[in-house]
C-alpha cells in the first residue's frame, strides 16, 4: 500500500526517540488500587483527585437517571438534547462557583476550542501562557486571531505584551493549575495586568476545581476573584468530580452568546443526561463531605515532606499534581517501568506533552489514597532513584 503521509517513518521516529505511546488496558474501576495489564497496582496517575469516579452514590445517580431518561441524549442542546438534569447541573455549578450563569460542554477540549473561537476574531490577539494546555492553544488557532505565548507565569512578560497591544482587543488565557507541573498561576497579578489594559481574562481550572478554594470551589474562590476580574471561567468535570464533561461560567451575556454562536457547543450531541445526574451527585458530595479536600491536602503535605526527608527533588507544587522531572524521555520510561515492577503505577510524560528535555514522572495524588499508600510510594520511588544512580 502506498504511504503518502509517511506513516511508517513517523512511527519509527517516535520509537527511536522513546516517544511512542502505548495504551494500558484497565480492568477495574478508578480508585487507589486498579487492575491494569493483568496486574494489581497502586494508582498514582489518575486525575480522579477526590476518588469520586466510583463512589456508590455517584454510580447510583447515574443508574437511576439512565433508567428514567435512557442513555443517549438524542441530539444537541439546541435541538432536543437539553434535559432537566443538564439544566439543573448548570444552575448548581453557577451557584457553586459564584458566577451568574454556567453552560455545560461535552468535553473540556471542546469548551476551550469553543469559547476562544467564539470570543476572538482574526483582528484580535490571544495571549497565552507558554505552558497552557493543548486545547487552549488549539482554541486560539481555531479563532484565527494572533496567538502570542508569554513566558510561564511571568506577569512582567505578559504586561510588556499587553502594553504593545496598540488598541487591539486581547483575550488573556491561562491554566490555573498547570496540568504537567502542578504549579498555580499568579491570578491576582494577571487579573490586575488585564484590567489595566482592558483585556479579558479566561482561566482554565481543570485541575483546581474540586481541589482549591473552600469546599473545592476552585481557584477563583481561592484567590477571591470576581466575574469582573475573571470574565471567563472554565472547569472540567472529568477530574476531581470524577465524572465527564466541562462547563464555562460567567455573565449572562457571555453564556447567551455561547449558546447562540459557539460551534463546538451547537454542533454536537449533548452529554448523556445520566452523566449530568451523576455529576450533580458528585457536586452534592463535594458540599456535604469536605473531608476529601482536606485529606487530599494532608496527603500532598505528607508526600512533599517525605520526599524532602529522602532527598527526592520535586517541582514546586502544592496541588494534587506532583511532578518529578528527569529530563530524557528514555530515563522517564525506565523509571516508570521500575516503579511498575513494584506495582506502583505512575505515568512517564514526554514531549510534546511537555517541553523537550523535561520528561517527567507525573505523580498524582487522590483523596482515595491512605497515608500508608503515600509511604509505600515514597519508599519505592526512593529505591528506584537510588538504583538509577548506581
Ligand atoms: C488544563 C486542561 N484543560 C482542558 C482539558 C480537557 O478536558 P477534557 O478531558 O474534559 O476534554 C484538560 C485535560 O484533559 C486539561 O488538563
Amino acid at each position: 500500500m502506498s504511504d503518502p503521509f509517511q506513516l511508517k517513518q513517523r512511527l519509527r521516529d517516535k520509537q527511536q526517540q522513546h516517544l511512542y505511546r502505548r495504551r494500558r488496558l484497565l480492568e477495574s474501576a478508578q480508585g487507589a488500587r486498579v487492575r491494569v495489564d493483568d496486574r494489581d497496582v497502586l494508582n498514582f496517575c489518575s486525575n480522579d483527585y477526590l476518588g469520586l469516579a466510583s463512589h456508590p452514590r455517584v454510580i447510583a445517580a447515574l443508574q437511576s437517571a439512565a433508567a428514567e431518561m435512557g442513555v443517549g441524549s438524542g441530539a444537541s442542546h439546541l435541538v432536543i438534547g437539553h434535559s432537566r438534569f443538564h439544566h439543573q447541573l448548570e444552575e448548581k455549578l453557577a451557584a457553586f462557583v459564584k458566577r451568574p450563569r454556567a453552560l455545560l460542554f461535552s468535553t473540556g477540549y471542546m469548551a476551550n476550542l469553543g469559547v476562544i473561537s467564539t470570543l476572538v476574531d482574526r483582528n484580535d490577539i490571544v495571549l497565552e501562557d507558554k505552558l497552557n494546555h493543548a486545547s487552549l492553544l488549539d482554541g486560539a488557532l481555531l479563532s484565527r486571531g494572533q496567538l502570542q505565548r508569554y513566558h510561564h507565569n511571568d506577569v512582567n512578560n505578559l504586561r510588556e505584551r499587553l502594553n504593545a497591544l496598540d488598541g487591539k482587543r486581547a483575550l488573556v488565557v491561562t491554566d490555573s493549575v498547570f496540568s504537567m507541573d502542578g504549579d498555580v498561576a499568579p491570578l491576582r497579578e494577571i487579573a490586575t495586568a488585564c484590567a489595566e489594559q482592558n483585556a479579558w481574562l479566561m482561566v482554565d481550572d481543570a485541575h483546581g476545581f474540586g481541589v482549591l478554594g473552600e469546599q473545592g470551589r476552585g481557584v477563583l474562590d481561592h484567590f477571591h476573584l470576581n466575574t469582573e476580574q475573571v470574565p471567563v471561567y472554565m472547569a472540567t468535570l472529568g477530574k476531581a468530580l470524577g465524572s465527564y464533561g466541562a462547563f464555562v461560567a460567567g455573565s449572562d451575556d457571555l453564556i447567551e452568546c455561547l449558546i447562540q454562536e459557539c460551534r463546538p457547543y451547537i454542533y454536537t450531541t449533548a452529554m448523556p443526561p445520566a452523566v449530568a445526574a451523576a455529576t450533580l451527585e458528585s457536586l452534592q458530595l463535594l458540599q456535604d463531605e469536605s473531608w476529601r479536600v482536606e485529606h487530599l491536602h494532608a496527603l500532598i503535605r505528607q508526600f512533599r515532606n517525605g520526599a524532602m526527608q529522602r532527598g527526592i527533588e520535586l517541582s514546586e507544587s502544592h496541588t494534587a499534581i506532583q511532578p518529578l522531572i528527569v529530563g530524557e524521555s528514555g530515563k522517564a520510561l525506565q523509571l516508570s517501568e521500575k516503579l511498575l515492577q513494584q506495582n506502583i503505577l505512575v505515568g512517564a510524560i514526554r514531549p510534546p506533552s511537555v517541553p523537550n528535555n523535561t520528561a517527567r514522572l507525573r505523580i498524582t495524588l487522590s483523596a482515595a489514597h491512605t497515608e500508608s499508600d503515600i509511604e509505600q510510594l515514597l519508599d519505592v520511588l526512593h529505591a528506584a532513584l537510588q538504583s538509577f544512580e548506581e
